[in-house]
């Protein structure tokens, strides 16, 4: 069952609340290694802790080193605390293993609810099955977390469109639907096979460019057109950039033409920006794909070296994880009303059929991507109060 609510609000509530969410607390966190770490911190107001109950919320996020996570956990944090709830928040520096133990630290630390972007959705089933056994409840945050039954929720944003936004560029910007006899090469750059995310963003843009492939429109140089082959472990720029070099040098040296770079995130597409930079022979423009709207790709996008990000406004999934949150504590069973009760100005939808974790469907609250070019930055991201334009003529975050 598919319910959406499209968006109940006039400009003007949809930006109060999206300022709101950028704009409490006091500016940005002090920047801290990348290192794993937990912080504590205790809401002050006595009124707000009466509400929230003196809960404590765990949140784990999986590293400070992807950018876009250093904001998640700053707008999580400062959600919660701001409705009363006492915050731990952990990163784990990418390692599986820490962040596993960072989970049972939260446990032992008895929180009332856990908040998980996983790093890698097939590893904490053991952990989370001790969550369970103490009755802590799971909402997997962002990515969904596979094989365990301790998750009640999942919020994210609607990844296979995601996927969809960056294919649908690249075949509007190369008139695909209309090329006649022309070719068009292009190459595939994937996230981190460990993310259950990655394969939804990588099908969302092949099913776009597929039958332009099967009609010979559109050529892949490489080859490379599975997930498997185009996955980027840890959705790391060096590895991106290292295995774009070695296609440029195996297949482009010749003087063969790249008309598009599809890649799934910013990250992954700052390595393949850098690797056309340093090995690629031709000057033609590229279509270049990406997703986050990290500070160097909107730069990259500025400057024409990136064409496209899709952005995902993470204060609202902080907002709808909030929400759901205390529903949960509040002991709801949340469902589609949840939308409405909770009167969000962003669009959500409540799928109860997409995400199938491999122990069961769950239910999921997922938002909604938009695609951002040059031409609408300042629409989307510096009128919707998320970024600032500095006096370097570059976007940045405001948090
Ligand atoms: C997120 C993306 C992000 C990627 C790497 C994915 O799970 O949904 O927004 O680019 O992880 O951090």
């Amino acid at each position: 069952m598919k319910l959406k609510k499209l968006c109940a609000f006039v400009l003007a509530g949809m930006m109060a609340v999206s300022l709101a969410a950028c704009t409490d607390g006091n500016g940005p966190e002090p920047s801290k290694d990348a290192q794993s770490q937990t912080e504590s911190s205790n809401a002050e107001s006595g009124s707000q802790k009466t509400d929230a109950k003196g809960n404590k919320i765990g949140i784990s996020m999986p590293t400070k080193s992807l950018e876009r996570w250093n904001r998640d956990g700053s707008y999580l944090e400062k959600d919660f605390e701001k409705a009363g709830y006492n915050v731990a928040l952990t990163y784990s520096d990418n390692k599986i293993d820490q962040q596993v133990k960072d989970i049972e630290g939260l446990i032992a630390d008895k929180v009332d609810l856990l908040v998980v972007a996983a790093i890698d959705g097939e590893s904490l089933a053991q952990v989370l099955s001790e969550a369970k056994n103490q009755n802590i409840p799971v909402i997997a945050y962002d990515r969904l977390i596979m094989n365990t039954d301790a998750i009640s929720y999942y919020v994210s944003f609607d990844n296979y469109t995601v996927g969809k936004l960056q294919g649908e560029f690249v075949a509007d910007k190369l008139g695909l639907a209309n090329a006649g006899d022309k070719k068009f090469n292009v190459e595939f750059t994937g996230g981190d096979p460990a993310d259950n995310n990655a394969k939804f963003f990588f099908n969302g843009a092949m099913d776009v460019i597929k039958p332009y492939i099967d009609k010979g429109t559109v050529v892949v140089p490489s080859g490379q057109t599975t997930f498997e082959q185009v996955g980027t472990a840890q959705w790391d720029t060096s590895k991106a950039l290292s295995r774009f070099q070695n296609i440029l040098g195996s297949y482009y040296s010749n003087g063969t033409r790249l008309d598009a770079a599809i890649c799934s995130n910013d990250s992954t597409a700052l390595g393949v920006t850098q690797a056309i930079q340093s090995d690629y022979a031709g000057n033609n423009e590229i279509i270049i794909t990406g997703q986050d709207g990290d500070e160097a790709n909107l730069a990259n996008i500025i400057d024409g070296k990136q064409t496209m990000t899709v952005y995902k406004a993470v204060a609202n999934e902080a907002v709808a994880t909030l929400n759901l949150g205390e529903a949960i504590l509040n002991g709801e069973k949340p469902d589609a009303s949840l939308i409405e009760k909770s009167g969000w100005s962003f669009d959500c939808t409540y799928d109860t059929s997409s995400y199938n974790n491999g122990s069961a469907v769950i239910p999921s609250y997922l938002l909604v991507p938009v695609t951002v070019t040059k031409d609408n930055i300042q629409k989307e991201l510096i009128d919707t109060g998320y970024y600032t334009m500095g006096s370097d003529g570059y976007p940045h975050p405001v948090q």
